[in-house]
């Protein structure tokens, strides 16, 4: 699925930050003449498939430390290594098994952000893995190739188990994978974690003074290290980008403002490339970029402030006005050809037909949806199995929000009643939302059904959702009668987990 030299390559130059173990500190990459140190590719998890054709990953969240600047070492945590996590790859129509072991000090969960999965392997509130447990969700892949990614997803603690480093990719690969797009894993198709951060003077993360939108700082990391560079050495370079962060918004440019094209948001490839020269980026939305690249001539992609911002009060204190360097890309001398980009990408056939009305309707403003926060004991909404919907969603208040639905991903048919842009038209499981705008998403939640745990829908600016900004929804087979488990019920918690 990957070519031996791109694993290879892919793990080489991770094995030089992530060195094995949980630590970073003491093993620092070496560093360019301008301190700046090599982007860290985060390896991609070792899997096994049985003779039940089902493959296996183990992932375990864990404490350590990494050296997020040069010669500091910072307390973090992350998946099998002291930050972030393996990069998780699988084939559409694969069955995947994951053993999940919490050794962190206290409870949390791993949600599959963006994949379509049964409601009791999604990873979400309900899913907890006490410290010490064990959780052994496992589901077949059934969607198209895209980046998708897993985090935590502990009720009330998401920003901060995000913030200390846990967050890591997840790829899938489908027939697409015969077209001639860059996929050299870690030499030409490179992940791309963008997240800020605060430390404190002595190195350690800071986690004080959430502005309204959460912790934002003005260390940016790119998987998990400040200050990388990205050596290329081929023409084209495919950036699967992720916006990590709890509640910063970028909007990327390159330094010279130099043309690129977007080849897939969030669920997958759009139907055709389409270029660009900016493209913003709200917390959990991903992109996929290629950029053309000459021979010994470096650029850098940066994030510069922010344009959509009528109806926000306080915009620079949401980080709106910020301009910050990202990745420096350092070229050869001489680069490998590429191949000019397919003409078209993906057949992404219309869910509803134009004009399609909502079906519902969701009113983002403070911390609440349709007035209301989150209860984790409540369910707001039954769903018949194999229906499609049309969601309305609009932030009605003056702070930046944005739209995460679990299980599905959804096309956004129209802004304001108008068609989306080209970029936001193809497959979605995270809209930023503007205020004043209404957005209509379809959305189609096939085959499974659970009458006991809920999917969510929420804000994913972190501390936003950990106030309370997110609902939960059943999808039900005909005839089936919801039996959500009662939170408070003793030894109810973490049902479905269990301890090790
Ligand atoms: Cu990425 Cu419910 O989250
Ligand atoms: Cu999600
Ligand atoms: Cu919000």
């Amino acid at each position: 699925m990957v070519s031996r030299r791109g694993f290879l390559t892919g793990f080489a130059v991770a094995s030089v930050a992530l060195t094995a173990g949980c630590t970073r500190s003491g093993s620092s990459a070496p560093a360019t003449a301008g301190g700046s140190r090599p982007l860290p590719i985060p390896p991609l998890a070792p899997s096994t498939v049985g003779t039940d054709g089902v493959r296996r990953f183990s992932l375990r969240a864990q404490a350590g430390k990494t050296e997020i600047l040069a010669g500091k070492s910072t307390p973090t945590w992350g998946f099998n290594g002291s930050i972030l996590g393996p990069t998780l790859r699988a084939k559409r129509g694969e069955t995947v098994a994951f053993t999940v072991h919490n050794a962190l000090p206290e409870a949390t969960t791993v949600h599959w952000h963006g994949m379509h999965v049964p409601a009791s392997c999604d990873g979400g509130p309900h899913q907890t893995i006490q410290p010490g447990g064990t959780w052994q969700p496992s589901w077949t892949v059934d969607q198209p190739a895209a980046t998708l990614w897993y985090h935590p997803h502990p009720h009330g603690a998401t920003e901060k188990h995000v913030y200390r480093g846990l967050a890591g990719i997840f790829l899938i690969d489908d027939e697409s994978s015969a077209l001639d797009l860059p996929e050299d894993y870690g030499v030409d198709d490179i992940p791309l974690i963008i997240q800020d951060r605060r430390l404190t003077p002595d190195g350690a993360l800071d986690e004080s003074d959430p502005s309204d939108i959460g912790l934002l700082g003005k260390t940016i990391l790119t998987n998990g290290i400040a200050g990388a560079h990205l050596p290329v050495r081929t023409e084209r370079v495919r950036l699967r980008i992720l916006n990590g962060s709890s509640g910063r918004i970028y909007r990327l440019a390159f330094s010279d403002s130099r043309e690129f094209q977007m080849i897939a948001s969030d669920g997958g490839l759009l139907i055709a490339p389409i270029p660009l020269r900016t493209i913003q980026i709200s917390p959990g939305e991903r992109v996929e970029i290629v950029v053309s690249l000459r021979g010994g001539d470096p650029v850098t992609l940066r994030s510069l402030p922010i344009e959509q911002r009528a109806g926000i009060s306080k915009a620079a204190a949401f980080g709106f006005d910020d301009t910050f360097d990202i990745l420096s890309l350092e070229p050869d001398q001489k680069l490998k050809p590429a191949a000019p980009l397919p003409a078209s990408l993906a057949a992404i056939p219309a869910l509803v037909a134009p004009g399609t009305p909502a079906t519902r309707t969701f009113d983002l403003r403070w911390h609440m949806i349709n007035n209301q926060r989150m209860d984790m004991n409540r369910i707001d909404m039954t769903i018949p199995v194999d229906t499609t919907e049309v969601w309305s969603v609009r932030n009605s208040d003056n702070w930046p929000h944005n739209f995460h639905v679990h299980d599905v991903q959804f096309q956004i048919t129209s802004i304001d009643g108008q068609a989306p842009p080209p970029e936001l038209a193809g497959w979605k499981d995270t809209v930023y939302t503007t205020p004043g705008p209404t957005y209509l998403l379809a959305m189609r939640f096939a085959g499974h059904t659970d009458p006991t745990y809920p999917y969510m829908f929420h804000c994913h600016l972190l501390l936003h959702e950990d106030q309370g900004m997110m609902g939960q929804f059943l999808v039900l087979a005909p005839g089936q009668q919801p039996a959500p488990m009662q939170m408070d019920m003793p030894g109810m918690e973490g049902h479905g987990a269990h301890g090790s």
